[in-house]
């Protein structure tokens, strides 16, 4: 009670008298920090201090870097319970040695002290460790005990056997938010120690088993700068850590929410943190793509999976490996014996070593002393030395089939690796070394979410199709993966048969001619009709866009979502070919007079909300998630029943994979249509694809260009018209005069508000499309939009296109838009 009173008191005080703040040097119980102070570190690196994330309002206690201009937070003491505005703050000591966050007077966090000491002191040291000392100096509690989801030199990841501290990296919740994620990174010390990102229960990455030259995988290191990475595996402790040779760079590492390990490099001149590497990078990245007895590697924009070597390993069930379907795994062709004499090893270089979990370690032993040993157990399938620092000793065993293996370099950290085999399979000569010649090779197989496209070099093209039945009973599907019972049938085209399709790529059967190239309707031997997208050989969309668009599409499969059906490239010639849509795209119905009269309202309704399922799709297939980047009205196609189906991948990120570039200096897309933190700050995220949806949206509901809207009373566009006449209560004064006796007022109000919820300036205040889909079903009542980014009709500031798409020119006229006939 008398406590209470002092610390009453002393908040009164506080809060109502402070007026400076201090920098502190160290805190203890009657030196205390409250808003506004810092502690820093002896010279001045790192400072400990309250801060509001981005845009919030909340405040937490954490440290950051003092001198580098963009805060960047290493580490959070209250992530889960942030303070609110304006609330009384203090950091102190209490006795008996515990470092203790009030609010007001209730306590919002505590160092985990298990010792009781009198006098202890807080100290914040120049490598950000926060450490609490007693009179002797001992610590009692330090910082680095806890980590969040940064990384750099001095802090470990692994545990204290000791004491059984683990140290581990938890994401943030998002970006703004230091709640602790759900994604984590931590070391797997059942056998040899590995490291392993991992989401909920989903390991989504491992890094290589530990070594002191490399960091736990991440062997893609630009080599410029030199890394150390330091091992620790003895009574005392497993762990793992790492220090620049240059202590003047100033490097961190850190798992984000979305699920990947990105390293940082601060870089003085430009003022601004590089990133120089992201993990997973690819496919072959993503844990265990090939499973047993495979290994990964990528040609190109595909990855495939190759057994070990193919005279010795058999894929387990050759007919489904033939069609990509990996999951399998190989076997050894002969089966091992339990009986002495009757197997050896063979060597394989270049490989990230396999997953660790069940083996046994010794790094006192030769590899002799190895070989031997896994002689001796029938269960030991092969043995191999991960640390190659510790001058030929160091042995690991595996006792279970050897999984998530990826090809690699010796220079990006390659192993070798003796696998166990019977005696009679030691000198069959392996292919694997003679490949090549007039060996034809399989450039693909890639896989994807069950979807796969088989290639030939030399020729053109294979693709694999599935049967999609279900999806279709369904009416959507939300998750590519479930599907892999789906039958799948294979069709092969060619140069020539596409050439053939589009009598030599007639002038008479353009389509459209896109700032891409041409599109030209085919149609096939039996029939069928196609459309073929031909990149024109100055295009602007590159290899890349093209690989990007091939990538992303194949993995794709939704109803809502045009259908890639295969893709070429000869020479300098690439093709994409897709289903036919005897429809135009929506912006042909939408903008024009005539057209829009078939537009009723109940169909505009079932567009949006198909384009609603469609996105819905691509943002939240777990495997995948994409960002579509360029959602407009051209790029969407409508088929023989009306139903909506999103086209156009070349600029469609996905954020799961090797993502770098969440913030683009190349922002690409098309005016009117762009969130303003993209088209200002090249910023993307799920939330710009919502926006461009809420523009499709009302221009939908108004039959309108946002872009190009014009109004004798004033300058907006679309979106602060719809803005305006919506504050006014007049939204029904939006809608298409064609649809003035069709449509549902219900729906239509709720569609507007959806629209205007969608552009709304803050992208955080945007719903996601998966409570769109509520919102467009009625489920609920909708909040109330607030203030649209809405553009003043002129030219925004920026941007370059690099897509080939005009800021004046015609929303028509582009990309694939105009497969639909005429
Ligand atoms: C602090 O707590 C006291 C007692 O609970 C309360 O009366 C007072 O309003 C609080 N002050 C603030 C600023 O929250
Ligand atoms: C504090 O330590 C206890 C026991 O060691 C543990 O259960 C608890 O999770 C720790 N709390 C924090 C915040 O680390
Ligand atoms: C600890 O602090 C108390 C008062 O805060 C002081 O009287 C005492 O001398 C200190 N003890 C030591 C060993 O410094
Ligand atoms: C390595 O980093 C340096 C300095 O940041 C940079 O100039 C160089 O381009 C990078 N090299 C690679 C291969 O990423
Ligand atoms: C284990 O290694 C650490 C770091 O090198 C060292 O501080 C500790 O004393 C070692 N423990 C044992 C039992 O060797
Ligand atoms: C293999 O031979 C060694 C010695 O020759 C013997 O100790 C061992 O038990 C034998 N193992 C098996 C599985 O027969
Ligand atoms: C590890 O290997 C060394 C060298 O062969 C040996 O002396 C030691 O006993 C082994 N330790 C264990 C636990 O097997
Ligand atoms: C072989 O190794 C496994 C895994 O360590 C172990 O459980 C088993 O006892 C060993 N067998 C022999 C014969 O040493
Ligand atoms: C996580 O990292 C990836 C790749 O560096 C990036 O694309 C993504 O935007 C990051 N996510 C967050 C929430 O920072």
């Amino acid at each position: 009670m008398e406590r209470a009173v002092v610390f009453l008191l002393l908040f009164s005080l506080l809060f109502f008298h402070k007026n400076h703040t201090a920098e502190l040097d160290v805190v203890s119980d009657s030196r205390f920090l409250t808003e506004g102070d810092t502690l820093v570190s002896e010279t001045g690196v790192f400072e400990l201090g309250f801060f509001r994330p981005d845009n919030t309002k909340n405040i937490y206690l954490g440290i950051w870097y003092k001198k580098i201009p963009v805060k960047t937070v290493i580490w959070v003491a209250n992530g889960d319970r942030p303070l609110p505005d304006a609330s009384p703050l203090l950091l102190k000591i209490v006795d008996p040695g515990v470092l203790t966050l009030f609010n007001n007077m209730s306590t919002i966090w505590s160092s985990n002290t298990s010792t009781i000491s009198r006098n202890a002191t807080a100290k914040l040291h120049d490598t950000g460790n926060l450490v609490l000392m007693d009179l002797n100096k001992k610590i009692i509690w330090q910082s680095f005990d806890f980590l969040i989801d940064t990384f750099v030199p001095g802090m470990k990841i692994g545990r204290n056997l000791l004491t059984g501290t683990e140290w581990h990296l938890t994401s943030w919740k998002s970006s703004q938010d230091p709640a602790p994620g759900d994604i984590t990174m931590r070391a797997h010390m059942l056998g040899y120690p590995d490291s392993k990102l991992t989401q909920g229960d989903m390991v989504r990455y491992r890094g290589d088993p530990w070594s002191n030259l490399q960091f736990t995988g991440i062997s893609a290191y630009n080599s410029s700068l030199s890394f150390r990475y330091m091992i620790v595996i003895n009574e005392s402790e497993m762990s793992f850590s790492y220090s620049l040779d240059d202590s003047s760079i100033i490097s961190r590492i850190c798992v984000n929410s979305s699920g990947q390990i990105e390293s940082w490099v601060w870089v003085d001149n430009s003022r601004k943190w590089q990133l120089s590497l992201s993990l997973p990078r690819d496919m072959c990245d993503v844990y265990n793509t090939c499973n047993a007895y495979a290994s990964c590697s990528l040609d190109m924009i595909q990855q495939s999976c190759a057994c070990l070597d193919e005279k010795r390993f058999i894929p387990k069930n050759e007919k489904s490996w033939g069609r990509g379907d990996w999951s399998g795994g190989c076997v050894r062709r002969t089966p091992l014996e339990c009986k002495n004499g009757s197997v050896g090893f063979i060597k394989y270089s270049n490989l990230k070593l396999p997953d660790t979990e069940h083996t046994w370690f010794n790094m006192s032993m030769s590899l002799d002393e190895c070989e031997a040993q896994c002689l001796k157990n029938c269960t030991c399938m092969a043995y191999a030395n991960p640390d190659t620092s510790l001058k030929g000793r160091g042995c690991v065993l595996w006792f279970n089939d050897l999984l998530d293996m990826r090809a690699t370099t010796q220079g990006n950290g390659g192993k070798e690796i003796f696998v166990k085999m019977a005696s009679s399979e030691l000198d069959v000569q392996s292919t694997s070394k003679k490949k090549g010649g007039a060996h034809i090779k399989i450039i693909l197989p890639l896989i994807v979410s069950g979807v796969l496209l088989i290639g030939i070099s030399s020729t053109c093209l294979l693709y694999a199709q599935r049967k999609r039945s279900n999806i279709h009973a369904r009416g959507e599907s939300l998750n590519a993966s479930q599907n892999n019972e789906e039958a799948i049938h294979l069709t092969m085209f060619s140069f020539s048969t596409i050439a053939t399709a589009t009598e030599n790529f007639s002038t008479k059967n353009i389509l459209g001619e896109g700032g891409f190239g041409p599109v030209y309707k085919g149609v096939l031997e039996e029939g069928r009709q196609i459309a073929v997208k031909r990149l024109s050989k100055t295009s602007s969309q590159g290899v890349d866009e093209f690989k990007n668009e091939v990538i992303f599409i194949t993995k794709l499969q939704h109803r809502n979502l045009v259908k890639l059906l295969g893709s070429c490239i000869r020479g300098d010639e690439k093709l994409l070919i897709y289903e036919y849509m005897p429809n135009k795209s929506l912006d042909s119905f939408i903008f024009a007079k005539t057209e829009s009269m078939l537009l009723d309202w109940a169909t505009r309704f079932n567009i949006i909300k198909g384009i609603t399922h469609g996105l819905l799709y691509l943002h939240r297939d777990s495997r995948l998630r994409i960002i579509h980047r360029d959602l407009k009205a051209s790029n969407i196609l409508v088929d023989q029943d009306m139903n909506p189906k999103i086209s156009d991948f070349g600029l469609a990120r996905s954020f799961g994979g090797n993502e770098t570039h969440a913030n683009t200096r190349r922002v690409a897309g098309t005016y009117g249509y762009m969130a303003p933190e993209y088209a200002l700050d090249g910023r993307f995220s799920l939330k710009t694809d919502v926006f461009s949806f809420g523009v499709l949206v009302l221009e939908i509901v108004t039959g309108k260009k946002n872009r190009g809207f014009t109004h004798p009373e004033h300058a907006n566009n679309l979106i602060g018209h719809a803005w305006d006449v919506y504050n006014e209560g007049r939204s029904l004064d939006l809608i298409d005069a064609s649809i003035a006796s069709s449509f549902n007022p219900p729906e239509v109000l709720r569609s507007i508000q959806v629209g205007l919820l969608c552009v709304q300036q803050n992208a955080r205040d945007r719903p996601n499309m998966s409570s769109m889909v509520l919102m467009l079903n009625g489920e609920g009542a909708l909040p109330q939009p607030k203030q649209p980014a809405f553009y003043i009709n002129s030219e925004p500031l920026v941007v370059e296109s690099s897509s080939g798409i005009h800021p004046g020119g015609s929303i028509n006229g582009i990309t694939i838009s105009e497969i639909g006939g005429r």
